[in-house]
């Protein structure tokens, strides 16, 4: 069967640390949508590892990892991921598959990424830059490049088809990048990713299902991030929410058993856009201090604010949640009082719906306040030690999502969880 580990809110909500802790009871790890815009951080053995296009399954020795036809692939990305990787984990190679579907960033889709975001001014989308939009647009434009597509002989052919595509846009913009000294980068890379385990990745997948094999469904970004769904137009390319799973991978929805959410205690958001529970001035430098909200991806500063339940039910309903995760619990030591935006008072009228448009309206949060507690809770080993007044706020927001608490994580390393639910594996400290 398959489960699907996503993120609830603008992305970084910790999907990197849960997965590499959950993969030792899964058998493959399997990326399904976005690409080097994702930064995933995985603490190993103390050490601090970003994972941008890897699944971050692959510190364990079992697990097969797999990037899959829903995921943008830059190579020259990959190829410093698998460099970095290979000296910690030398098997990685063999362990590393690659859908022959999974659509390819060339060069200049950065540089249209760029040309784009720069010519918008004030209502720039706050991009990584990293080239998704563009890749995204040639992928549903049926002009793009595909990783099988490498192994063509025609595959020269088909990159500068696309590239003079690209230098005719590009010529109606006035600030374009040098995309030129990243080309030879590229095919470098391309020629290494040549080696790389390709293949037709949904019967790849569906043999691992045959032989009774667990799969773990590894999501980027965060669900109001979905081009469909989020706060568009300040939203990734892809389907972020679990929907994006059947497509992203060729699999049916009948092999999905469990949606796993993560959400922080608290919310975070990098890049333009709308955020109502944003905390602007002291308090939202406090909780940046508090838990080091700095981009994975980019360093930008993260914004940070209160977490908003809201936002957060519409998010499980859209993916059908049954397990959810609170991180970063320790970082709400001190604060006080904590709140939990409830419903919007939008123009004077009090909804608990997300509504369509977030950009152009005002929107006042409704608050429930929780008080603050006093013995750290990154120092608990078990979730009953926890402060009374926390484990209050978890049951009220587990009721108001109407849904159950998996884990409760204090803190970056593997094992730094409270387990909540009985079946779930238990860390070990
Ligand atoms: P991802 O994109 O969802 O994988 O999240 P990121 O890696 O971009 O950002 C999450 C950050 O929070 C990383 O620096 C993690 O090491 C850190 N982190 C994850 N869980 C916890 C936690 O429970 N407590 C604290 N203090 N940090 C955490
Ligand atoms: P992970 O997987 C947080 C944001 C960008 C920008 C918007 C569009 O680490 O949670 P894009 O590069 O996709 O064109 O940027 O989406 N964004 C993320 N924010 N975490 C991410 O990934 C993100 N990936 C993209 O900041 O606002
Ligand atoms: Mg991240």
């Amino acid at each position: 069967m398959i489960d699907v580990l996503l993120g609830l809110q603008w992305g970084d909500e910790g999907k990197g640390k849960i997965v590499d802790f959950l993969a030792a009871k899964y058998d493959v790890i399997a990326r399904f949508q976005g690409g080097p815009n994702a930064g995933h951080t995985l603490y190993v053995n103390g050490n601090k590892i970003v994972l941008h296009t890897i699944p971050s399954g692959v510190f364990h020795q079992h697990c097969l990892n797999l990037i899959g036809n829903g995921v943008v692939i830059d190579p020259v990305t990959l190829n410093k991921e698998i460099e970095a990787i290979v000296p910690l984990q030398s098997d990685l190679l063999s362990r590393l598959f690659v859908s022959q579907r999974a659509h390819l960033i060339v060069p200049t889709h950065r540089a249209l990424d760029a040309a784009s975001e720069s010519s918008k001014g004030h209502e720039k989308i706050g991009s990584t830059l990293k080239g998704i939009g563009p890749a995204y647009m040639d992928k549903t434009g049926r002009n793009g490049l595909r990783v099988g597509d490498i192994l063509s002989k025609n595959f020269h052919r088909k990159y500068e088809a696309l590239k003079a595509k690209h230098l005719e846009i590009l010529a109606r913009y006035e600030h374009v990048i040098n995309w030129e000294e990243l080309e030879a980068p590229f095919f470098d890379a391309i020629e290494k990713m040549r080696s790389l385990q390709i293949v037709n990745a949904e019967y790849w997948l569906e043999d691992q299902l045959k032989k009774g094999k667990n799969i773990l469904a590894e999501g980027a970004q965060g669900s109001m991030l979905d081009i469909d769904f989020g706060t568009y137009p300040y939203v990734t390319s892809s389907n972020t929410v679990a929907g994006g799973v059947c497509s992203g991978l060729g699999v049916s929805p009948s092999k999905v058993r469990d949606v796993i959410g993560i959400t922080k205690a608290y919310c975070t958001r990098v890049g333009s856009g709308p955020f109502p529970t944003e905390l602007v001035g002291e308090e939202g430098d406090a909780l940046r201090k508090a838990g080091a909200e700095f981009g994975a991806t980019t360093g930008r500063p993260r914004r940070c604010g209160w977490i908003d339940l809201v936002a957060l039910k519409y998010a499980v309903m859209l993916s059908g949640v049954t397990k959810l995760i609170i991180t970063k619990a320790d970082v709400m030591d001190g604060f006080n009082p904590i709140k939990a935006a409830v419903a919007y008072n939008i123009e004077g009228k009090v909804t608990k719906e997300l509504p369509y448009d977030l950009c152009d309206v005002d929107i006042a949060p409704v608050y429930k306040e929780f008080p603050g507690w006093d013995n750290p809770i990154g120092l608990c080993k078990t979730f009953d030690e926890l402060p009374e007044v926390f484990k209050s706020y978890c049951t009220y927001v587990a009721q108001y999502l109407n849904t159950n608490i998996a884990y409760i994580s204090n803190g970056t390393g593997r094992d730094q969880l409270l387990k909540v639910m009985s079946e779930m594996p238990t860390p070990t400290r």
